[in-house]
C-alpha cells in the first residue's frame, strides 16, 4: 500500500517546550549505590539487614582477613555506643596482640573495586579505640589474592571518641577486581564505621559525588528535566509515614533523612529488594539537575502507598506533618540562606536557590479517591503558600480502566494542572497508539508522561519508541514532559527491563532506546509543523483473547503461561525465566514472546490489580491479551 504525507508548511502547531523530554531517575537496578552514587565501598555503614533483603546481614560485601593467619574477632554491633542515631551499627574489631594485622576486606560492587591507574582514590572511615597507645591501622587497595594496588596508608586511631580519618591513594594498577583492606594491629579493640572510597575523578568533580561516565551519559541527553528519586521507590511504606522510627526498614522514603552529613543519613530498605544509603539525597539531585541544566522535578510519597500495595492512612496528624514536610522541602530548594531549611541547603554548600517549579505527589496510586483526598490536601497547603509551584498529580497505572479513568475524572473535575502517566507496552503497542493524545482534552488537565518504554532492548523497540514520540510532539500542548524509564541498570543487580543505560563497575553503555531519547531531547524544535498520513501501515484484524492466569506471590513465584487465540495458534508464552521483574505488580504487564511469528502481540494486561503487600500466596488473574494477525 502506498500512504502519502502531506505537510502544511505555512501553518503553525503548537509550541515544544525545551523541558519536554527529560530523564526519570528511580533508585532502581542499583542505580544509586553501585551505580550514579560513586563511592566504591558496599555496606560502608554496616547497616545491610535481611529487612532489605533476606540474604543480607550487617557484614554483606565484607569478609574478615588476617593477612599473617593471626586473627582477632570481628562483628557488627548495634549499641548505645554508635556513631549517631541514625547511623545505628558499626564494626567492633578485637585484635590480636602480634601478627601484622587482623581486619576486614570490602568487595565492592560487581566483580570488586574498579581502579585506574595513576588515579586517586580518597579514602575515610570513622573510628574510636579503646587501645591507650592508639590503634595503627593499614588500608590497603589490593587485588583478590591480597597484593597492593596502591601503597598502602597508615592511620592511627587514637583515643575513645567517634573521629573521621581521611587518605588518599594513587593507584599503581588498572583493576576491575580491587579490594579495600583494613587491618588493625596492637591488641585492644577498635571500632569502625563509615569506611569510604570515593575516586577523585567524579563528575564535575563534586564532593561525595556522582560517577563520570554515568553522570556524563545522563548530561549528553541535554535533558529538559529530572524527575527523582522514583517511582515506586517513594511510595513504599507511604502508609507508615513516620510512624516507623527513623531506623526502621521499610518506612517511605523522607526527603529529611537524605540530607545534611552522609555519616548522619539513615540508611533504608529500597523498594527493589536492596539497602540504599540515601548518600545520592535531595541536595545531590538538586545539585545534579543544576549541573546537567535539567529543571528538578521530585516526586513525594502522597500517604498512599501505589504500586499495588493499596495501602492508606488515616492520620491527620501524619498527613499534616508530611505536607508540612513538602512545603520544608520547597524552603529547601528555593527558600533564602536565611531561613531554616534554606540555611541547611546553604550549609550543605549552596546558597542560591535551586529554583524548583514543579512537584509530583504520589505515584501509580491504585487507590484513586484515598489518593486523590490526600493529594488535595498537599495541593491546597503548597497553592497557598508557594502559588508559583506546579503540583503534579498522578494518574494509577495505565489500566485502561477502573483506576486510570476515575483518577482522570478527578483530577479534571478538579481543574489539576498536570497529571503524570506511566505505561510500559510491547512495541507493537506503540506503534498503533501513536494517536493517543490526538483526543486528549485541550481544556484538560496537561500529561507528564513521566515513565514509558516498550518491553525489550533492541533496535526495533527503540524505532517504535521514536514512532510514538512523534505522536508525543504532535501533541505538545497536552502532553508538555515525557521521559522514559527506568534510566539506570546495573547488569548484576537488575529489577527492570528493558533500561536506558547499561552498566557495570567498570564500564556503561547506552541502549538503542538510549539514542532515540538523545536525538529528540538534543534536537528540541520550536513548534509543530502540521501534517496528516493517509493512513498507518501494518494494521489488520486484532484478537483478543482471556486466560485465566494463576500467578503472584510475594515470594516471586509464577505459573507459566500461554495464550491460545480463536484460531488455535497459540499466540504468547511465558514462562518468567525472565525473573520477577519481568512482570509487574501493578499493571500486570509481562514481557511476553510471541511464539506464533504470524501475529504481533499489542497488550497484554492483568485485569485485576497485583498484590505486593504482604503475602497474599496464589491467586488468579485474568489476562487480556490483544494480539494483531500480521498483513500478507
Ligand atoms: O520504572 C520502574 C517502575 O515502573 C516505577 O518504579 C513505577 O512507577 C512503575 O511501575
Amino acid at each position: 500500500t502506498d500512504y502519502t504525507v502531506e505537510v502544511d508548511a505555512a501553518g503553525t502547531g503548537p509550541a515544544i517546550a525545551d523541558t519536554m523530554y527529560g530523564v526519570f531517575f528511580e533508585d532502581i537496578n542499583r542505580a544509586a549505590d553501585g551505580g550514579l552514587y560513586a563511592e566504591l565501598v558496599q555496606n560502608r555503614s554496616f547497616e545491610y539487614d535481611p529487612a532489605d533483603n533476606a540474604g543480607y546481614t550487617g557484614m554483606t560485601a565484607w569478609a574478615p582477613t588476617a593477612p599473617d593467619g593471626v586473627r582477632g574477632t570481628v562483628g557488627v554491633v548495634d549499641d548505645t555506643g554508635r556513631l549517631n542515631e541514625r547511623n545505628r551499627r558499626y564494626l567492633r574489631l578485637d585484635l590480636p596482640s602480634g601478627g601484622q594485622g587482623y581486619g576486614v576486606v570490602n568487595a565492592g560492587y560487581n566483580s570488586g573495586i574498579r581502579l585506574d591507574r595513576q588515579r586517586y582514590y580518597d579514602f575515610s572511615l570513622w573510628a574510636r579505640t579503646g587501645a591507650a597507645a592508639g590503634t595503627p591501622l593499614t588500608v590497603r587497595l589490593t587485588d583478590p589474592a591480597g597484593a597492593n594496588l596502591a601503597p598502602p596508608l597508615r592511620i592511627v586511631v587514637r583515643g575513645d571518641t567517634w573521629t573521621r580519618y581521611t587518605g588518599t591513594f594513587r593507584a599503581t594498577a588498572t583493576s576491575s577486581t580491587g579490594r579495600l583492606a583494613v587491618t588493625g594491629t596492637g591488641g585492644g579493640t577498635v571500632r569502625l564505621d563509615m569506611v569510604s572510597l570515593f575516586p577523585r575523578d567524579t563528575f564535575k568533580n563534586r564532593p561525595n559525588g556522582m560517577r563520570r561516565d554515568l553522570a556524563e551519559k545522563v548530561a549528553a541527553l541535554r535533558p529538559g528535566f529530572l524527575r527523582f528519586p522514583g517511582g515506586c521507590l517513594v511510595n513504599t511504606g507511604s502508609h507508615y509515614g513516620y510512624t516507623a522510627p527513623n531506623y526502621e526498614r521499610r518506612r517511605s522514603y523522607q526527603w529529611k533523612d537524605t540530607v545534611g552529613p552522609v555519616e548522619e543519613r539513615a540508611t533504608n530498605a529500597n523498594f527493589w529488594g536492596y539497602n540504599q544509603s540515601y548518600g545520592i539525597g535531595y541536595y545531590e539531585y538538586f545539585q545534579f539537575a543544576e549541573d546537567i541544566g535539567a529543571m528538578p522535578l521530585p516526586v513525594v510519597p502522597a500517604l498512599v502507598t501505589g504500586c499495588g500495595q493499596n495501602r492508606a492512612t488515616d492520620d491527620p496528624e501524619l498527613l499534616r506533618r508530611h505536607v508540612q514536610d513538602t512545603l520544608d522541602l520547597i524552603e529547601f530548594a528555593n527558600g533564602p540562606a536565611t531561613s531554616e531549611w534554606g540555611g541547611l541547603r546553604a550549609r550543605m554548600g549552596h546558597p542560591a536557590p535551586f529554583g524548583l517549579t514543579h512537584l509530583g505527589v504520589g505515584n501509580e496510586e491504585n487507590l484513586p479517591d484515598e489518593f486523590f483526598t490526600r493529594f488535595q490536601q498537599f495541593r491546597a497547603a503548597i497553592e497557598a503558600a508557594y502559588p508559583e509551584i506546579m503540583v503534579i498529580s498522578n494518574s494509577g497505572p495505565d489500566d485502561a480502566g477502573g483506576t486510570f479513568d476515575r483518577l482522570w475524572q478527578l483530577n479534571r473535575d478538579a481543574g489539576v494542572e498536570m497529571v503524570d502517566e506511566h505505561y510500559y507496552n510491547s512495541p507493537e503497542w506503540f506503534l498503533q497508539h501513536n494517536d493517543r493524545y490526538d483526543s486528549y482534552d485541550r481544556a484538560g488537565p496537561k500529561v507528564f508522561l513521566g515513565e514509558y518504554a516498550s518491553q525489550d532492548n533492541r533496535f526495533y523497540n527503540a524505532l517504535t519508541e521514536a514512532a510514538y514520540m512523534t505522536g508525543l510532539e504532535r501533541n505538545a500542548d497536552v502532553v508538555r514532559l515525557a521521559s522514559y524509564a527506568p534510566l539506570l541498570a546495573n547488569e548484576d543487580y537488575v529489577q527492570w527491563r528493558p533500561d536506558l543505560i547499561w552498566f557495570n563497575n567498570s564500564t556503561s553503555w547506552p541502549s538503542a532506546s538510549y539514542q532515540v531519547q538523545k536525538l529528540f531531547m538534543t534536537n528540541v524544535g520550536d513548534e509543530v509543523v502540521p501534517s496528516r498520513a493517509s493512513g498507518t501501515p501494518g494494521t489488520t484484524l486484532p484478537i483478543t483473547g482471556a486466560v485465566g492466569l494463576s500467578t503472584w506471590a510475594t515470594s516471586a513465584a509464577y505459573d507459566d503461561v500461554t495464550v491460545t487465540a480463536a484460531d488455535g495458534a497459540t499466540l504468547l508464552r511465558d514462562d518468567f525465566s525472565g525473573g520477577a521483574g519481568q512482570w509487574t505488580h501493578a499493571t500486570g504487564r509481562g514481557s511476553w514472546s510471541v511464539v506464533d511469528g504470524a501475529y504481533v502481540q499489542s497488550d497484554a494486561v492483568a485485569e485485576d490489580t497485583m498484590v505486593t503487600a504482604g503475602d497474599p500466596g496464589w491467586r488468579d488473574y485474568d489476562l487480556r491479551v490483544t494480539a494483531t494477525k500480521r498483513s500478507g
